[in-house]
């Protein structure tokens, strides 16, 4: 059973088990260039492959990565036609690749609006990386955090339930089978969660950078990690109620 933060504290780790990701700024990334948005987008995948590759050589256990929003239908029509196109192609390409390095792949999210060249591709990616024992990488795509929660509750009325509780409710979530994140990262600048894991980031470290998604490399994930673990995670306790070796500052 997976312990909710609200529930009962969980227990400290120096390396975060949970890292989750708003991948933005790929469009400023290419205007500043003055390329197409879309070339944002093609380098933003080098950046997905890079941070991948960081967060199981530095033993994060479950990496969530946000790739399209359910508002990101309200993008111009080629734009969403183009990163479909990626998803695809990105998936043909990818998914050997990670399973060859032992990493298990799902991609949370609705996918009913997808096409079904692409729903097929997903089924396809992670029967092939199921049973792998590595990172688990979680692709958010066609994902909303509203979504998320209304899913699960309707799952469980479905199942007939009375009542529900914060550990029944975690289970149908579309991550459900993950810890909730502890390190929570937004490239591009903006300062805001845009319906990403609502229910999960109760009580997740928040690190916002500058950086475009396309620049985020290597060192910028460390600096991150390096910022998770400055912070003195007390989850309603005061400072003095720590561990020692949990206390900062
Ligand atoms: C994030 O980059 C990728 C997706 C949302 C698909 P953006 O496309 O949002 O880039 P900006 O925010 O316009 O720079
Ligand atoms: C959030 O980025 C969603 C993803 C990265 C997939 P957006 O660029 O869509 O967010 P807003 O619209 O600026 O909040
Ligand atoms: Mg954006």
């Amino acid at each position: 059973m997976l312990g909710s933060s609200t529930v009962a504290v969980p227990d400290a780790h120096p390396v975060p088990r949970h890292v989750a990701i708003i991948l933005d700024g790929n469009g400023r990334w290419a205007k500043k260039r003055l390329l197409p948005r879309v070339a944002g987008h093609k380098r933003g995948l080098d950046a997905v492959r890079e941070t991948v590759k960081g967060c199981a050589e530095m033993g994060v256990e479950y990496l969530t990565l946000f790739a399209f929003s359910t508002e990101n239908w309200r993008r111009p029509a080629e734009e969403v036609s183009f990163l479909m196109g990626l998803f695809i192609s990105a998936l043909e390409r990818e998914a050997k690749r990670l399973h060859e390095r032992n990493i298990r792949l799902k991609v949370i999210g609705s996918r009913e609006r997808f096409a079904p060249e692409l729903q097929a591709r997903i089924v396809a990616a992670e029967a092939l990386t199921a049973a792998n024992t590595g990172l688990t990488l979680a692709i958010a795509a066609d994902y909303g955090g509203r979504w998320d929660i209304l899913n699960a509750v309707n799952q469980l009325i479905a199942e007939g339930a009375s009542h529900i509780s914060e550990d029944t409710l975690y289970g149908r979530l579309s991550f459900g089978d993950a810890p909730e994140p502890d390190l929570f990262i937004r490239t591009g600048g903006e300062q805001r969660i845009s319906n990403f894991l609502l229910w999960q980031l109760a009580y997740s470290e928040l690190y916002f950078t500058d950086l475009l998604w396309p620049d985020f490399d290597r060192q910028a994930l460390e600096a991150a990690i390096a910022s998770y673990r400055q912070r003195e995670r007390r989850y309603g306790r005061t400072s003095e109620q720590l561990p020692p070796d949990q206390q900062r500052g």
